[in-house]
């Protein structure tokens, strides 16, 4: 089917709202509620446009797209309704873009900027509130939420965790993990899904942080998480080679085997490719001490000891414990080589343990 929106007949498949095929085009309509992995909310309204027909201004994130619709993506009323939208948000938190590690980063920033939003019209004083630097992953700044619930979706219903909600009332309204306890003391598992999810800066990962480089300086490079035989994709972002920090891919999320989510090991435990302890070269004990070694003095000496062990007690009093960290081409070679080279059935991988 097609619509037309801002004057371009614009293709859209059934079911497809009409943001979905606004973006799919390449036309701009902002969003803060909405998160492709955690749907539409309405609760935001930055996302309204005009559509012919139709009375008063509506949410292209939960509107269907219907052939031969005409839409209008930037009329006077929309954008006024939008300014009004970031003018409120602006003026209900503490925003100090210089400072905040979502800068440059931000989907409220780049909305603000979009509309021309040169300063707020409204300006509400109140005490800033602490920042919660209870839990080991995550920083929670309250002052910084627009309350687009898009975290609470991700931890309720996407991870299925259960440890975000939104409670108190009015301008009382807050999220809060469990009942209203610091992050660190809740029951939250530290998957991060939260972060990935948040638009601004209220839920940040302490890792870049801590090194001072915010995301937009670094590079993001998808590989395949190494911790478990799932295959969850991530983007590592690095700087001069360096690692800062892990987020899940979320290109083509819903092919993905993890869907756009990582648990704790994905997302917080890939710092030690950097780390100082890790072995770079194979090591042998030589009275009674290990020592550096090249490859093919490590090689050499395996096979070695792998041959004197088989003629002097047979293949079977050989084994080999693969892992399910490495590919399954890898694993699938070791098995070749107990059962073709050695001669054992002896192989097992560590996925069964
Ligand atoms: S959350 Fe966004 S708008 Fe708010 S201070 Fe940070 S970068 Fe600026
Ligand atoms: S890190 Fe995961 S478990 Fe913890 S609050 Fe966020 S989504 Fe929920
Ligand atoms: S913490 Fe972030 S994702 Fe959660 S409601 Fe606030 S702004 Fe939205
Ligand atoms: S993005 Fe549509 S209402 Fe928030």
């Amino acid at each position: 089917m097609r619509l037309t929106i801002d004057g371009r007949s614009v293709e859209a498949v059934p079911g497809q709202t009409v943001l979905d095929a606004a973006r799919a085009a390449g036309i701009y309509i902002p969003a803060l509620c909405y998160h492709p992995k955690t749907g539409k909310a309405g609760r935001c309204r930055a996302c309204v446009v005009e559509v012919e027909g139709m009375r008063g201004l509506k949410e292209s994130c939960a509107l269907e797209a219907k052939d031969g619709m005409v839409v209008h993506t930037a009329t006077p009323k929309v954008m006024e309704t939008r300014r009004l939208v970031v003018d409120l948000l602006l003026a209900e938190g503490h925003h100090n873009c210089i400072s905040c590690q979502a800068n440059s980063s931000c989907e409220l920033q780049d909305m603000v900027y979009h509309l021309g939003v040169e300063r707020p019209s409204f300006l509400i004083e109140s005490e800033p509130t602490p920042l919660d630097l209870s839990s080991p992953g995550i920083v929670r700044e309250a002052d910084k939420c627009i309350h687009c619930g898009r975290c609470v979706e991700a931890c309720q219903n996407g991870v299925v965790n259960e440890v975000l909600a939104f409670a108190y009332r009015g301008s009382h309204a807050k999220v809060v993990c469990d009942d209203d306890v610091p992050m660190g003391e809740s029951t939250c598992v530290q998957c991060g899904e939260c972060v990935q999810v948040c638009p601004v800066g209220a839920l940040v990962l302490k890792q870049p942080r801590d090194v001072r480089i915010r995301p937009h300086e670094t590079t993001a490079t998808k590989v395949t998480c190494p911790y478990c035989g799932v295959g969850c994709q991530i983007d590592l972002h690095t700087k001069d080679n360096r690692y800062v920090f892990a987020m899940a891919h979320e290109g083509q999320w819903e092919k993905q085997p993890n869907k756009g989510m990582l648990c704790i090991k994905g997302r917080f435990g890939l710092d030690f490719v950097d780390s100082p302890d890790r072995l770079r070269t194979p090591l042998i004990r030589r009275d009674g001490e290990l020592q550096e070694a090249t490859w093919d003095e490590a090689l050499d000496l395996v096979a070695e000891r792998l041959k004197a062990t088989k003629e002097q007690h047979g293949a079977d009093s050989i084994g080999f414990f693969t892992s399910a960290k490495v590919t399954n081409e890898e694993n699938y070679a070791l098995g070749r080589f107990a059962r073709a080279v050695i001669g054992t059935n002896n192989i097992d991988h560590c996925a069964r343990l």
